[in-house]
């Protein structure tokens, strides 16, 4: 066991966002709704589709990867992994074990946390409880979600609402004051089963029976959730940035999960805080589960949001009903981030298969038109002669 620190940072983050693009308009051809409905209950706009060979793991490896080129330290430095996902690879192994290989390390224990939406929030207490007792010097915290592939295609109530994606980041042991200065989770198990998904675990476990009947689809009431969810989110941070000895105002920047702008709009009237104090990229996104506090706290970094000495709150809700808090104090080099992200290509990171098996085509049917559209892989197999050129196609280039 190492000496006790006092203070755990952010060293490190990244994000990784599938290329594929999937729009309101799309949407509109899928079930009955309109731009016009999910811009104004929801404010979003598009989300991102992981294609066929990507994974929760693959994902979750690009931005841990990114995280850790940015921290400036090696994949073997990390002594911890935590990775909040509801949607893992598979129920077991863990996926965070998959993404400890991929990214090179050998040293590190990696479990996944089960959180819903609060899973980050979560896993980043856990880390800061690992590292300022002394237990670890490095945890990479992890957000990673493939929800699309767990969404009926046929039920508008949920299937606008999510998207695809992952974001890191590495959490340091350092005697310097600032990091995690204040932490709160919750959960009101009353809330169980407004948000959940029935079948493919012990209650209910998979056959053609709970297929038939879509139950391995992610369900929800809406409403409820929207309730629990505009109350929680304020009174979660609220309780993190007292424990930091802080007020509201104190806050330079909010960092709650996207998962609609009236939410994140509540929050920042009962807060008494403009809007400019919250960061939303929900219209680019939607709802990315554990993903999505992670890939906004990078992309605000990234995008000069955030500077040293700021005073920033992550703060989630989720199925449980969880929700989770914590005021930190930023004390790393904001530009560090592009330079992370630009290190790391997606299509040098692999997560290793199983020898003896394939998976069935994990692209849901709904999908499949999107995924063929020309610019990512629609490229016929009869117009690719071996040894001649392949046509070059226009791409949108969005991968992020
Ligand atoms: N397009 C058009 N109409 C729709 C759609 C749609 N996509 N979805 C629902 N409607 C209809 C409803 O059927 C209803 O019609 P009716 O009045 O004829 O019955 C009407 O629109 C209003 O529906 P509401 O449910 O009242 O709409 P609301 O304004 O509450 O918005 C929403 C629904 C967006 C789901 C909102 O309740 C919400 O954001 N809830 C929180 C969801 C959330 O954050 N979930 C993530 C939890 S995190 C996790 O752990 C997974």
């Amino acid at each position: 066991m190492t000496t006790p620190v006092r203070h755990a940072h952010i060293t490190g983050w990244g994000r990784y966002a599938p290329e594929q693009v999937l729009t309101n308009h799309d949407l509109e051809r899928m079930v009955d709704t309109s731009d016009e409905w999910i811009v104004t209950r929801t404010g979003i706009r598009e989300r991102r589709v992981a294609a066929a060979h990507e994974t929760t793991a693959s994902m979750a490896a690009v931005a841990s990867l990114r995280a850790i080129r940015t921290a400036g330290i090696e994949p073997d430095d990390i002594d911890m992994i935590l990775l909040a996902t509801l949607t893992p690879d598979y129920w077991m192994p863990s996926t965070a074990a998959l993404v400890k290989e991929a990214i090179g390390n050998t040293r590190a224990s990696a479990m996944d946390v089960a959180a819903a939406c609060s899973g980050f929030v979560y896993a980043y207490a856990t880390a800061h409880a690992y590292i300022t007792s002394g237990l670890a010097r490095h945890v990479l915290v992890i957000g990673a979600e493939l929800l699309t592939r767990f969404l009926d295609y046929t039920d508008r109530n949920t299937c606008i609402l999510f998207g695809d994606g992952a974001g890191a980041v590495v959490v340091s042991a350092s005697d310097e004051p600032g990091g995690g200065l204040g932490i709160e989770l919750t959960t009101e198990p009353q809330g169980a089963y407004m948000i959940w998904l029935p079948a493919g675990g012990a209650k209910s476990p998979p056959s053609a029976e709970t297929v038939a009947r879509g139950e391995h689809y992610v369900r929800m009431e809406g409403k409820e959730t929207y309730r629990f969810a505009t109350r929680t989110l304020a009174t979660t941070g609220l309780a993190a940035i007292q424990k930091a000895g802080l007020e509201p105002a104190d806050i330079d920047l909010f960092i709650p999960h996207q998962a609609n702008i009236r939410i994140i709009e509540a929050v920042a009237k009962g807060l008494d805080l403009p809007m400019e104090r919250m960061y939303v990229n929900l219209d680019k996104y939607g709802n990315t589960s554990a993903a999505s506090v992670p890939i906004a706290l990078a992309e605000a970094v990234n995008e000069g949001r955030v500077k040293v000495g700021d005073r920033i709150v992550i703060v989630a809700f989720g199925a449980g009903f969880t929700s989770g808090a914590v005021a930190i104090e930023w004390t790393a080099d904001p530009a560090r981030g592009l330079a992370g992200d630009a290190a790391v290509r997606p299509e040098d990171v692999s997560v290793r298969l199983p020898v003896d098996w394939d998976s069935v085509d994990p692209i849901p049917d709904a999908l499949a038109e999107l995924m063929r559209r020309p610019g990512l892989v629609d490229v016929p197999l009869d117009d690719v002669v071996p040894g001649e050129p392949e046509p070059v196609l226009p791409g949108p280039g969005r991968g992020g």
